[in-house]
């Protein structure tokens, strides 16, 4: 019997004379109906039930609720209005942990397996007897039965503590909603998984419905088993093997071979291709056999699991703390395929930096269609690898080429060589683009960097919303009421693009059109960040959609800029009014703040105050750093001279007002602002070294370096890394060189450390 025709019957009883059994499935049948009649009510505008039948159901889950109180649960439909809020499923605690596999590649490791095991036994050259099954490449599923019923089926989560999926399970045909003669508690485990077959149509019903295609069948299995709306998951073709057990109240027999046969004989799918092998040869034969069916089967397997069959034995040889001894995965090595490299796009990441990616002539590998792959970075597509060895024996890759594509579990797709009989004659060198595909500005790569990265900052529209967070975040201009979630939700929206824009928000609020930028705009934008499906997915998200839909995305951006933020979802008169009043007090801001908000690469809150204690007013700093040259002048001298300013972190201040996107953008938040306020001059009025620049070079014999630097910029006094016409003061201990040789030819001040603290008068 199928739970769908047992939950019909059961639809039909008077909960008064319902078991709690039935109870449990009434329930979880009608909190799934009411779930999925409020989200097409609600966010689809598409009804499926008259009101009079939604009530009805909603009177007796109520019923039930009230009749069995354990049922109840804190997110069922009867306490809430409307879809209720995405959230996620209620964990379960597994009375018996869920173990992974360790491992083998290679036929020597598993001959390393059976002998370690035999050794551990004590078995000398007595031959182990394994079951060899196929590894199903899909998701674990703990599915728990009580004296024969189907009471809860988990994820494995982290092992311990996995999900609880029972509604959703309880659709899967190859479970059993009830067993006769099985043990009074049977925990059945085994791998949810999907036919190629089902997932092609699953697959283009998704196109078809302009939702977004899964990625290979174990992504699809996964993804319906955790679908929130379990109506949904019914409509998905799961199935499950069962391959093993947790808790048991009583044995299912003494080897695992039986325990799969006694499973069998419950109703339970086991994989008809498991074999009893004795030894190692053994189980090398049934992998192989096992690997050339691979491809005709009709559902993915990734390798094949070798457990030793005797389960006193199993129990002997225990576990280890994540991986039973008793089994292995031998998998199959990654599947390869040939292929044409058509181009190399550059995409752009959140924090800039450039990573090529293959567009490859769609190509099979391991039954999933690959058109893409990673080139990493630059080297790695001229053949060198971190430390400048070759790689692929230094052969380079080319648009045009023929290259062997890899696929290894789950990871992004890559390229493990190329044919360089195949090169077109006309194949010329990929040359990496030394400026931001996405904004122009340029890609600079550091030195002992692999990666090249955008200089373009806020400007470039692929890292403006992780800029935009930084911009607001706490040591920034951190805005009460406008956190990086809110940031997000702005841009987002079209509310905002870069810093200045959250300075004239209040007044596009009150004009009633906020927007700055159209729907396409914000689209267009999105398209550089790394994921986009992601980014969809947040833009949804913002605009209050469950997925995202061209049409009414439109709609409900143009509707959202006109509403009044006071108005708005999670907004309130007060909250609208405290923010701007936030946003009105931030036109006035210390200057390392400002300085810190721009998220210049290498220019953290330290470096910030350094640069505002030395050039203490925004005006000075802007324009030392428009006038300096990358490696030469006084500009570029004087920002070295910084004690704590490296050239690294020089060359990205100077890089980054040269870019003229970034340099503009700055500029007009500058604008918005009312009075930068200057560095604190921290002198006391009447230190002899308030303002003056001064050196320490050579031993300090009396206190540390870093003690003397602190006291003397308590004192007004500017600390510098190396001596110019403009340092007033060095203080030079034994050992002093270059330093003191350099002040002596510009007639400066020398000074003894004993001296110096007589100076400031703490001899
Ligand atoms: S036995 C304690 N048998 O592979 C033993 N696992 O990489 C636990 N898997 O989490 C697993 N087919 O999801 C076992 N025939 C099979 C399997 C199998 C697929 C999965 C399972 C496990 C993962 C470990």
């Amino acid at each position: 019997m199928n739970g769908k025709s047992a939950g019909k019957k059961t639809a039909e009883l008077p909960v008064a004379e319902l078991s709690p059994k039935e109870a449990s499935r009434e329930q979880a049948r009608l909190a799934a109906l009411l779930r999925r009649a409020d989200i097409a009510y609600h966010q689809q505008d598409a009804p499926f039930i008259s009101d009079a039948e939604y009530d009805a159901a909603r009177r007796r889950l109520r019923e039930i609720e009230a009749r069995f109180p354990a049922l109840a649960r804190p997110d069922s439909p009867t306490g809430t209005v409307g879809a209720p809020p995405r959230e996620g499923f209620a964990r379960v605690g597994h009375a018996v942990a869920m173990l992974s596999l360790d491992n083998a590649f290679t036929d020597q490791e598993v001959l390393e397996f059976d002998a370690r095991l035999r050794r551990f036994l004590g078995l000398g050259e007595a031959v182990l007897s394994y079951t060899s099954e196929p590894k199903i490449d899909g998701l674990s599923l703990s599915v728990r039965y009580e004296n024969g019923h189907l009471v809860q089926a988990a994820t494995r989560g982290d092992g311990h503590t996995g999900e609880d999926v029972t509604a959703n399970a309880r659709t899967i045909d190859d479970l059993p909603e009830h067993l006769t003669g099985a043990p009074a508690v049977l925990e059945v485990r085994g791998e949810v998984y999907m036919t190629h077959a089902d997932f092609a149509e699953l697959n283009a019903a998704q196109r078809a419905s302009g939702d977004r295609p899964f990625a290979n069948p174990r992504n699809a299995a996964a993804g319906s088993l955790r679908q929130l709306d379990p109506a949904v998951s019914a409509s998905r073709p799961l199935k499950f093997f069962a391959y093993g057990w947790g808790q048991l109240s009583e044995p299912l027999a003494d080897t695992q071979i039986d325990a799969l046969a006694r499973l069998a004989e419950l109703g339970f799918a086991t994989n008809p291709l498991t074999r009893l092998c004795h030894g190692p040869e053994e189980l090398l034969r049934h992998y192989r056999e096992i690997e050339a069916t691979r491809a005709d089967l009709g559902y993915d397997i990734d390798g094949v699991v070798c457990k030793v069959n005797d389960l006193a034995l199993q129990r002997r040889l225990g576990s280890r703390s994540n991986t039973p001894r008793w089994a292995i995965a031998h998998k199959f090595p990654a599947e390869t395929a040939w292929t044409r490299l058509l181009r190399i796009d550059i995409q752009v990441g959140r924090t800039g930096a450039l990573s090529p990616v293959a567009r490859l002539k769609p190509v099979t590998v391991g039954g999933v269609v690959v058109s893409n792959a990673t080139l990493h970075n630059e080297d790695y597509i001229r053949g060198i690898d971190a430390s400048g060895n070759p790689i692929r024996g230094g052969r380079d890759i080319r648009e045009g080429d023929w290259v062997k594509v890899y696929r290894a579990g789950d990871v992004i797709p890559k390229i493990a060589d190329v044919d360089l009989a195949r090169r077109p004659p006309d194949a010329r060198p990929y040359e990496f683009p030394a400026r931001c595909p996405e904004c122009g500005s340029d890609a600079i790569r550091e030195p002992g960097d692999a990666v090249r990265r955008c200089t373009g900052g806020m400007y470039c529209p692929a890292q403006a919303m992780e800029r935009l967070r930084h911009f607001v975040s706490r040591n920034a201009f951190d805005i009460e009421g406008l956190g990086a979630k809110q940031v997000e939700t702005f841009y987002l929206l079209g509310w905002i693009r870069e810093p200045a824009d959250i300075f004239t928000l209040a007044e596009r609020d009150a004009g009633g059109e906020k927007a700055i930028a159209g729907l396409e705009d914000v689209l267009n934008r999105l398209r550089g960040g790394a994921d986009p499906n992601e980014q969809k997915k947040a833009l949804a998200e913002a605009l209050g959609l469950e997925h995202f839909d061209p049409e009414r995305a439109r709609e409900r951006f143009e509707e959202r800029s006109r509403t009044p933020l006071a108005r708005q979802h999670g907004w309130g008169v007060r909250s609208a009014r405290n923010l701007f009043h936030a946003i009105e007090e931030r036109r006035r801001i210390a200057l390392e703040r400002l300085i810190f908000a721009l998220g210049i690469r290498h220019v953290g809150e330290a470096a910030a105050k350094l640069l505002a204690r030395h050039y203490r007013s925004w005006d000075g700093f802007a324009r030392a750093m428009s006038a300096a040259r990358v490696g030469e002048g006084p500009e570029w001298e004087e920002l070295l001279n910084i004690d704590g300013v490296g050239e690294v972190m020089a060359r990205a201040l100077v890089i980054v007002f040269h870019q003229e996107g970034e340099r503009a953008l700055i500029e007009r938040l500058v604008a918005q602002l009312r009075e930068i306020e200057p560095a604190r001059e921290a002198a006391a009025p009447d230190s002899p070294i308030a303002g003056k620049t001064v050196v320490f070079t050579g031993t300090l014999e009396r206190m540390t370096r870093s003690e003397a630097k602190a006291q003397a910029e308590r004192l007004g006094a500017r600390v510098a890394g190396s001596v110019s016409k403009k340092t007033d003061l060095v203080v030079a201990g034994p050992g002093a060189g270059s330093k003191a040789k350099r002040a002596a030819e510009l007639g400066v001040e020398i000074i003894d450390e004993d001296t110096w603290l007589e100076l400031i008068g703490d001899a």
